[in-house]
């Protein structure tokens, strides 16, 4: 990224890891804007739910994502995704929108147009971005990756404390052995294993982490 672009931090992972928890503490201590992208990704499953899209027709889904009507907003530090001018934002999180979202989010025209549109959040300023792809694909160029993990048990624990039954280690088989845009480790990230760590811990660590990395980089060299 060059020298005068707003910073990206990416913060991928794992289902469960603690990303949106850390991203929104990280995003919320620098004063940068906080980015959810499975939450786009939710937004359009929704839409196509409301619309009575088949959401096992890529084809079917991919038109509706071409031409259905968004804007991008900054609200309190949040970035959103407004369809007609409304934010769904419980509609989004429901078990219906839940079981949807991955089909809309394997659909190749889909991966493209949420890539542009989450480049796009570039206008908002520095960023702190969470996903699946964000430093692999979405914002390769960025220094400041991040790879989210937590053991198995203690993701399964958290999902429960949450209300929701999951197979998190078929999540983790689907969401990295997809085609398009597979979760993985993106090349330079910042592995941090969340087990047993508070937020406020490993938020620090990323936080401490980035702003060394940052550092080093404007450190002028000697000639
Ligand atoms: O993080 P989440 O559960 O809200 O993500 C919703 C879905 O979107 C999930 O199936 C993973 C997918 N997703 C993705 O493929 N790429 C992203 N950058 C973000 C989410």
């Amino acid at each position: 990224m060059k020298n005068d672009q707003p910073i990206v931090i990416a913060i991928d992972g794992t289902s469960a890891s603690g990303k949106s928890t850390n991203a929104k503490l990280v995003a919320s201590k620098l004063g940068y804007a906080y980015v959810d992208t499975g939450a786009m990704y939710r937004t359009l499953a929704w839409y196509c739910l409301k619309s009575r899209i088949d959401i096992h027709d890529p084809k079917a889904v991919g038109q509706l994502c071409k031409k259905w009507k968004t804007k991008l907003m900054c609200l309190d530090g949040h970035v959103r995704l407004m369809v007609d001018g409304y934010y769904p934002e419980k509609e989004i999180r429901t078990a219906e929108t839940s079981a949807a979202v991955p089909h809309v989010a394997a659909v190749p025209k889909v991966r493209d147009w949420m890539k542009q549109k989450q480049r796009d959040c570039i206008q908002f300023g520095n960023l702190v971005m969470e996903g699946r792809d964000i430093g692999s694909n979405v914002f390769p160029e960025t220094e400041y990756k991040f790879y989210l993990d937590a053991n198995l048990a203690e993701r399964s624990k958290r999902r429960e404390a949450e209300g929701v039954q999951e197979d998190l280690a078929k999540r983790d088989q689907r969401d990295s052995q997809r085609s398009t845009a597979p979760l993985m480790v993106p090349l330079g990230a910042c592995v941090v294993n969340t087990s047993g760590q508070t937020p406020q811990e490993s938020s620090q660590h990323i936080i401490d982490t980035f702003q060394e990395q940052f550092s080093n980089r404007n450190e002028p060299t000697a000639s």
